[in-house]
């Protein structure tokens, strides 16, 4: 199926040429009741889209365009178990994950609810124990630190959650994520940390990832030269898998390993046992409220319909943007400290899921497909790259989320960062013409860098404050905005084949890097680059 060779398609590239030159400021004068119309209360968030280069013909279209691709059918393949992630011959059921209805879900004819809550009957046990000081090292002492080793899926969505949610954390556990196969990275780590007070979660749904089996080495082997003693790993690692032939072999006990499934992709399955160092830090009953969000946004994202539904409106704004006013990239930019590794978050679940360039029919695409995704907290984005989105010469749409109660009261602070915030917007929305800058008496020769031509977009989504529920909301759109944008492009959105030629690579010249014969095969650049190491190692 050529996408853009539908007819939805070319509604949209005519509506295009309508609406491009059309200015936010013009649709505000045409509407006073805009934001009105254009923003939608949901689940405690408000979402604001009326600072958008769109009209309800824009969001008509778009729709058409959705439902032409299928994409209410795609959403109940999806939550049905149906194995949509075909080149993997997988089932994609993060939902079953926060499925709180506990309504049966069958994979290959059987209901995985029950094996689901086995799981997190087991987090929680494990994650008290810990949090009441019960698990105790081989020495006999408390653990104080959690090291969670793993990367991409297995690392960012734990580390961005402990972060945003360390307002309900425990203080008494220090939660710390090692990913990098930079011996700095661990080495950094464990340098102020006693063996006798760690404990490490070995975190890989394969438990062959180079650079969590080389650091998870690497940790045994500290733990082990403290101890001397093998029997101390029992006490000191757990693991988090699907692989459990790998985990035994490793030398961690199965009872000690915490199971998810094939069925769960890396980058969505912060909900799954992965999320056993959320569990550990905020415990069982927060955890609960964020799987509670995600359930919220799942069952918004099923059962509304596509003219409301959150996800599927930013889904297909992004599209606008990305495919018919060419936007390279799409800036993430949370108003909340808190919620600061959010972009780093989102690139792995938007540009690992939407960045393709072939779709279901194994063609290549004949439109853009994921874009980049970037991203940086409020205010201190505005101290650094702001200057390019407000006057530089490429368009880059932007989410603003923000609370309006902060959970660190503190002066005026909380009311400052939401005054730039709302004015960011405006400023991006409405910008400042050459004639405002001469009334105000502006030198002329400054006038034309002192303008802001505006008209660049921007999403706001609000919420009263930041608590678990919200967060699993917030990261649930996404997901499914993400799920939404892939429908459309008709790629397949949960394969990750990308990421397997430079680990093959990688392979191959490892032990060149150790041996001293020189006769290189690869292209010169590559040759020269492994003959510099060799020479100043
Ligand atoms: O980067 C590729 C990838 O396969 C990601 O999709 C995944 O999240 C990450 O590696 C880690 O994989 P694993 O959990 O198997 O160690």
């Amino acid at each position: 199926m050529d996408l853009t060779a539908l007819m939805e398609w070319r509604n949209l590239e005519r509506h295009f040429l309508e609406m491009k030159d059309v200015h936010i400021k013009e649709l505000f004068g045409n509407d006073p009741k805009r934001a009105e119309k254009f923003s939608m209360e949901a689940l405690g968030l408000y979402v604001d889209i009326s600072k958008n280069r769109i009209t309800e013909e824009t969001k008509r279209l778009l729709i058409g365009l959705a439902r032409a691709m299928g994409l209410e059918q795609a959403i109940d393949d999806m939550f049905s178990g149906k194995k949509i992630n075909e080149t993997e011959g997988r089932a994609v059921l993060h939902t079953a994950l926060r499925n709180r209805s506990h309504r049966p879900v069958y994979v290959d004819g059987k209901d995985v609810m029950p094996e689901v809550d086995k799981a997190l009957k087991k987090m929680a046990d494990f994650s008290a124990a810990v949090r009441l000081g019960e698990w105790k090292g081989f020495g006999g002492k408390k653990i104080k630190n959690i090291i969670n080793i793993g990367i991409g899926g297995s690392d960012l969505g734990p580390a961005f959650v402990c972060e945003a949610l360390k307002y309900y954390s425990s203080r008494n556990l220090d939660i710390c994520f090692v990913s990098n196969i930079d011996p700095t990275h661990i080495t950094e780590t464990l340098m102020d940390k006693s063996p006798e007070e760690t404990l490490f979660v070995i975190a890989s749904k394969t438990f062959t990832t180079q650079e969590t089996m080389t650091n998870a080495r690497t940790a045994k082997e500290w733990v082990l030269g403290h101890f001397r003693e093998n029997k101390a790993v029992a006490s000191h690692f757990v693991a988090v898998s699907t692989n459990e032939k790998a985990v035994r072999e490793f030398g961690i006990d199965p009872k000690n390993m915490f199971i998810f499934w094939d069925w769960v992709g890396g980058r969505y399955s912060l909900t799954s046992s992965i999320g056993l160092p959320i569990m550990i830090a905020v415990g069982q009953d927060n955890f609960s409220g964020l799987l509670e969000g995600f359930f919220k946004m799942d069952c918004h994202f099923h059962d509304t319909p596509l003219e409301k539904n959150i996800p599927v409106l930013l889904g297909l704004i992004g599209i606008w943007y990305n495919n018919f006013f060419r936007a390279q990239s799409h800036a993430i930019l949370p108003y909340d400290q808190y919620l600061r590794r959010f972009p780093a978050y989102l690139q792995q679940a938007d540009m690992e899921s939407n960045g393709k360039s072939v779709n279901k029919d194994g063609k290549r695409v004949t439109c853009q497909t994921g874009p980049v995704i970037w991203g940086e907290a409020g205010t201190n984005g505005q101290h650094a790259f702001y200057q390019l989105i407000h006057q530089g010469t490429k368009l880059i749409p932007a989410d603003f989320i923000g609370f309006a109660k902060s959970l660190n009261p503190r002066g005026d602070h909380h009311q400052k960062l939401l005054s730039n915030l709302f004015a960011q917007t405006e400023a991006l929305a409405f910008g400042k013409s050459e004639n405002e800058l001469k009334n105000e008496g502006e030198e002329e020769r400054l006038i034309p860098y002192k303008s802001f031509t505006g008209n660049r977009p921007t999403t706001t989504i609000m919420a009263e404050k930041l608590t678990p529920v919200i967060l699993g909301e917030l990261i649930s759109l996404y997901e499914h905005k993400i799920f939404t944008q892939g429908v459309i492009w008709n790629i397949y959105s949960f394969d990750q084949w990308g990421v397997q030629l430079g680990k093959v690579l990688a392979g191959l010249i490892l032990p060149e890097l150790f041996c001293e014969d020189d006769k290189l095969k690869h292209d010169s650049s590559t040759n020269s680059l492994i003959e510099y190491y060799k020479k100043n190692k």
